[in-house]
Protein backbone atom coordinates (compact mmCIF):
# COMPACT_ATOMS: atom_id res chain seq x y z
CA UNK A 1 0.00 0.00 0.00
CA UNK A 2 2.79 2.45 1.09
CA UNK A 3 4.18 2.19 -2.57
CA UNK A 4 1.52 4.24 -3.99
CA UNK A 5 2.52 7.58 -4.96
CA UNK A 6 0.49 10.63 -5.26
CA UNK A 7 1.55 13.55 -7.02
CA UNK A 8 -0.33 16.94 -6.53
CA UNK A 9 0.03 19.87 -9.39
CA UNK A 10 -2.61 22.93 -8.81
CA UNK A 11 -2.72 26.07 -10.26
CA UNK A 12 -5.02 28.63 -12.53
CA UNK A 13 -6.38 27.89 -15.40
CA UNK A 14 -4.38 27.60 -18.35
CA UNK A 15 -1.27 26.90 -17.12
CA UNK A 16 -0.59 23.83 -18.72
CA UNK A 17 -1.37 21.79 -15.75
CA UNK A 18 -3.03 19.41 -17.52
CA UNK A 19 -0.07 19.13 -20.59
CA UNK A 20 2.08 18.96 -18.07
CA UNK A 21 0.62 16.26 -15.58
CA UNK A 22 -0.26 14.31 -18.41
CA UNK A 23 3.42 14.01 -19.57
CA UNK A 24 4.81 13.49 -15.85
CA UNK A 25 2.26 10.46 -15.46
CA UNK A 26 3.58 9.03 -18.72
CA UNK A 27 7.29 9.49 -17.57
CA UNK A 28 6.53 7.85 -14.59
CA UNK A 29 4.41 5.23 -15.58
CA UNK A 30 1.33 6.29 -13.41
CA UNK A 31 -2.32 7.46 -14.19
CA UNK A 32 -3.24 10.92 -14.55
CA UNK A 33 -6.58 12.14 -13.34
CA UNK A 34 -8.07 15.75 -14.44
CA UNK A 35 -9.93 16.73 -11.92
CA UNK A 36 -10.82 19.90 -13.53
CA UNK A 37 -12.58 17.66 -15.98
CA UNK A 38 -14.68 15.81 -13.18
CA UNK A 39 -16.00 19.34 -12.02
CA UNK A 40 -16.88 20.37 -15.90
CA UNK A 41 -18.74 16.97 -15.83
CA UNK A 42 -20.61 18.21 -12.90
CA UNK A 43 -21.18 21.44 -14.55
CA UNK A 44 -22.50 19.36 -17.86
CA UNK A 45 -25.31 17.63 -16.08
CA UNK A 46 -26.64 20.28 -14.53
CA UNK A 47 -26.85 22.41 -17.26
CA UNK A 48 -28.65 19.27 -18.97
CA UNK A 49 -31.10 18.99 -16.51
CA UNK A 50 -31.69 22.75 -15.78
CA UNK A 51 -30.56 23.19 -12.37
CA UNK A 52 -29.08 26.13 -11.22
CA UNK A 53 -26.57 26.95 -8.51
CA UNK A 54 -29.04 28.73 -6.39
CA UNK A 55 -30.78 25.62 -6.25
CA UNK A 56 -28.98 23.70 -3.39
CA UNK A 57 -31.40 20.98 -2.71
CA UNK A 58 -31.99 20.70 -6.74
CA UNK A 59 -28.46 20.12 -7.18
CA UNK A 60 -27.65 17.53 -4.21
CA UNK A 61 -30.75 15.82 -5.77
CA UNK A 62 -29.18 15.47 -9.34
CA UNK A 63 -25.80 14.48 -7.48
CA UNK A 64 -27.44 11.61 -5.88
CA UNK A 65 -28.52 9.87 -9.35
CA UNK A 66 -25.39 10.97 -11.18
CA UNK A 67 -21.50 8.68 -11.62
CA UNK A 68 -18.37 10.33 -12.21
CA UNK A 69 -15.51 8.90 -12.99
CA UNK A 70 -11.98 9.47 -14.62
CA UNK A 71 -9.54 6.34 -15.91
CA UNK A 72 -7.37 5.75 -18.08
CA UNK A 73 -7.64 9.77 -19.59
CA UNK A 74 -11.40 9.32 -20.12
CA UNK A 75 -13.89 11.26 -18.51
CA UNK A 76 -17.70 9.70 -17.87
CA UNK A 77 -20.47 11.61 -17.03
CA UNK A 78 -23.47 8.31 -15.97
CA UNK A 79 -20.67 5.98 -18.11
CA UNK A 80 -20.56 8.05 -21.72
CA UNK A 81 -17.50 9.49 -22.43
CA UNK A 82 -17.69 13.07 -22.69
CA UNK A 83 -14.86 14.41 -23.39
CA UNK A 84 -15.62 16.17 -26.16
CA UNK A 85 -18.16 18.30 -25.07
CA UNK A 86 -16.68 19.49 -22.08
CA UNK A 87 -14.54 22.08 -23.22
CA UNK A 88 -16.76 24.79 -24.28
CA UNK A 89 -17.14 28.37 -22.90
CA UNK A 90 -20.57 27.62 -21.56
CA UNK A 91 -19.09 24.33 -19.79
CA UNK A 92 -15.81 26.07 -18.11
CA UNK A 93 -17.72 29.15 -16.35
CA UNK A 94 -20.81 26.39 -15.19
CA UNK A 95 -17.82 23.98 -14.12
CA UNK A 96 -16.20 27.06 -12.35
CA UNK A 97 -19.85 27.62 -10.51
CA UNK A 98 -20.94 24.97 -9.51
CA UNK A 99 -17.34 23.76 -8.10
CA UNK A 100 -17.79 26.26 -5.68
CA UNK A 101 -21.10 24.89 -4.24
CA UNK A 102 -20.21 22.13 -0.92
CA UNK A 103 -22.29 18.93 -2.20
CA UNK A 104 -20.37 18.88 -5.11
CA UNK A 105 -17.51 18.91 -3.74
CA UNK A 106 -17.91 16.69 -1.28
CA UNK A 107 -19.06 13.82 -3.85
CA UNK A 108 -16.29 14.67 -6.07
CA UNK A 109 -13.37 14.92 -3.11
CA UNK A 110 -14.32 11.22 -2.47
CA UNK A 111 -14.06 10.06 -5.65
CA UNK A 112 -11.05 11.76 -5.94
CA UNK A 113 -9.53 10.25 -3.14
CA UNK A 114 -11.16 6.54 -3.73
CA UNK A 115 -8.95 6.82 -6.64
CA UNK A 116 -5.55 7.58 -5.14
CA UNK A 117 -5.54 5.39 -2.57
CA UNK A 118 -6.18 2.19 -5.07
CA UNK A 119 -3.16 3.59 -7.11
CA UNK A 120 -0.03 5.73 -7.93
CA UNK A 121 -1.41 9.18 -9.41
CA UNK A 122 -0.72 12.18 -10.76
CA UNK A 123 -3.59 14.65 -9.45
CA UNK A 124 -3.93 17.93 -11.19
CA UNK A 125 -6.50 20.61 -10.16
CA UNK A 126 -7.19 23.70 -7.61
CA UNK A 127 -7.10 21.92 -4.39
CA UNK A 128 -5.37 19.09 -4.70
CA UNK A 129 -2.33 19.46 -2.52
CA UNK A 130 -4.41 21.18 0.16
CA UNK A 131 -7.15 19.38 0.29
CA UNK A 132 -7.63 16.12 -1.66
CA UNK A 133 -3.90 14.73 -0.67
CA UNK A 134 -2.58 17.02 1.87
CA UNK A 135 0.42 14.10 2.34
CA UNK A 136 0.69 13.34 -1.28
CA UNK A 137 4.75 13.36 -1.59
CA UNK A 138 5.16 15.58 -4.26
CA UNK A 139 3.56 18.85 -4.48
CA UNK A 140 3.61 21.14 -7.15
CA UNK A 141 1.90 25.03 -7.67
CA UNK A 142 2.34 25.91 -11.10
CA UNK A 143 1.76 29.36 -12.78
CA UNK A 144 2.36 31.70 -15.61
CA UNK A 145 1.18 35.14 -15.73
CA UNK A 146 -2.73 36.27 -16.72
CA UNK A 147 -1.23 37.70 -20.13
CA UNK A 148 0.83 34.70 -21.17
CA UNK A 149 -2.08 32.05 -20.07
CA UNK A 150 -4.22 34.11 -22.49
CA UNK A 151 -1.88 34.50 -25.17
CA UNK A 152 -1.25 30.78 -25.28
CA UNK A 153 -5.40 29.61 -24.99
CA UNK A 154 -5.60 32.22 -27.62
CA UNK A 155 -3.29 30.52 -29.92
CA UNK A 156 -4.67 27.57 -29.18
CA UNK A 157 -7.78 28.15 -30.09
CA UNK A 158 -7.05 30.38 -33.51
CA UNK A 159 -5.03 26.73 -34.90
CA UNK A 160 -8.26 24.98 -34.26
CA UNK A 161 -9.84 27.92 -36.63
CA UNK A 162 -11.70 29.32 -33.93
CA UNK A 163 -12.65 32.99 -34.10
CA UNK A 164 -11.13 34.69 -30.79
CA UNK A 165 -10.52 37.86 -29.37
CA UNK A 166 -7.50 38.13 -27.08
CA UNK A 167 -9.13 40.67 -24.40
CA UNK A 168 -12.27 38.58 -24.19
CA UNK A 169 -9.79 35.65 -23.12
CA UNK A 170 -7.84 37.62 -20.83
CA UNK A 171 -10.98 38.71 -19.77
CA UNK A 172 -12.33 35.28 -19.03
CA UNK A 173 -9.57 34.39 -17.24
CA UNK A 174 -8.96 36.68 -15.35
CA UNK A 175 -12.89 35.82 -13.91
CA UNK A 176 -12.33 32.86 -13.41
CA UNK A 177 -9.56 33.35 -11.42
CA UNK A 178 -10.85 35.35 -9.36
CA UNK A 179 -14.08 33.27 -8.91
CA UNK A 180 -11.87 30.32 -8.12
CA UNK A 181 -9.01 31.92 -5.28
CA UNK A 182 -12.62 33.53 -3.85
CA UNK A 183 -14.78 31.44 -3.11
CA UNK A 184 -15.25 30.01 0.39
CA UNK A 185 -14.67 26.17 -0.08
CA UNK A 186 -11.40 25.37 -0.73
CA UNK A 187 -10.08 28.20 -2.27
CA UNK A 188 -7.23 28.07 -4.95
CA UNK A 189 -3.80 28.32 -3.14
CA UNK A 190 -0.65 27.52 -2.80
CA UNK A 191 -0.14 24.62 -0.01
CA UNK A 192 3.13 25.74 2.24
CA UNK A 193 4.78 22.98 1.01
CA UNK A 194 3.94 22.97 -2.59
CA UNK A 195 7.15 23.72 -5.02
CA UNK A 196 6.06 27.07 -7.15
CA UNK A 197 7.23 26.48 -10.83
CA UNK A 198 6.49 29.77 -13.05
CA UNK A 199 5.88 28.59 -16.20
CA UNK A 200 5.28 31.70 -17.85
CA UNK A 201 9.13 31.97 -19.88
CA UNK A 202 8.97 28.13 -19.56
CA UNK A 203 8.89 25.84 -22.63
CA UNK A 204 6.64 22.90 -21.80
CA UNK A 205 9.42 20.65 -21.78
CA UNK A 206 11.67 22.71 -19.48
CA UNK A 207 8.42 22.44 -16.82
CA UNK A 208 8.03 18.66 -17.33
CA UNK A 209 11.49 18.35 -16.64
CA UNK A 210 11.83 20.51 -14.04
CA UNK A 211 9.09 18.45 -12.26
CA UNK A 212 10.04 14.62 -12.90
CA UNK A 213 13.78 15.75 -11.27
CA UNK A 214 12.22 17.02 -8.51
CA UNK A 215 10.15 13.82 -8.35
CA UNK A 216 13.42 11.29 -8.93
CA UNK A 217 16.05 12.76 -7.22
O1 LIG B 1 -8.92 22.88 -14.65
P1 LIG B 1 -10.26 23.21 -15.35
O2 LIG B 1 -10.27 24.55 -16.03
O3 LIG B 1 -10.70 22.11 -16.25
O4 LIG B 1 -11.33 23.29 -14.14
C1 LIG B 1 -12.67 23.65 -14.34
C2 LIG B 1 -13.22 24.31 -13.09
O5 LIG B 1 -13.31 23.37 -12.04
C3 LIG B 1 -12.41 25.48 -12.55
O6 LIG B 1 -13.03 26.71 -12.80
C4 LIG B 1 -12.32 25.27 -11.07
C5 LIG B 1 -12.90 23.94 -10.80
N1 LIG B 1 -11.99 23.01 -10.13
C6 LIG B 1 -12.00 22.99 -8.76
O7 LIG B 1 -12.73 23.77 -8.14
N2 LIG B 1 -11.24 22.10 -8.08
C7 LIG B 1 -10.43 21.25 -8.75
N3 LIG B 1 -9.69 20.39 -8.06
C8 LIG B 1 -10.39 21.28 -10.16
C9 LIG B 1 -11.18 22.18 -10.83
Amino acid sequence: MEDIIRIAIDGPSGAGKSTIAKQVAAKLGIEYVDTGAMYRAVGLKMKTEGVSPEDIEGVKNVLEHTSIDFEQGVIRLDGEDVSGKIRTPEISAAASQYSALAPVREKLVQIQREIGHRKSVVMDGRDIGTNVFTDAQYKFFLTASAEERARRRFLELQEKGEKVVFEEILADIEKRDYTDTHRELNPLTKAEDAMEVDSTNMTIEEVVNTIYSCIIS
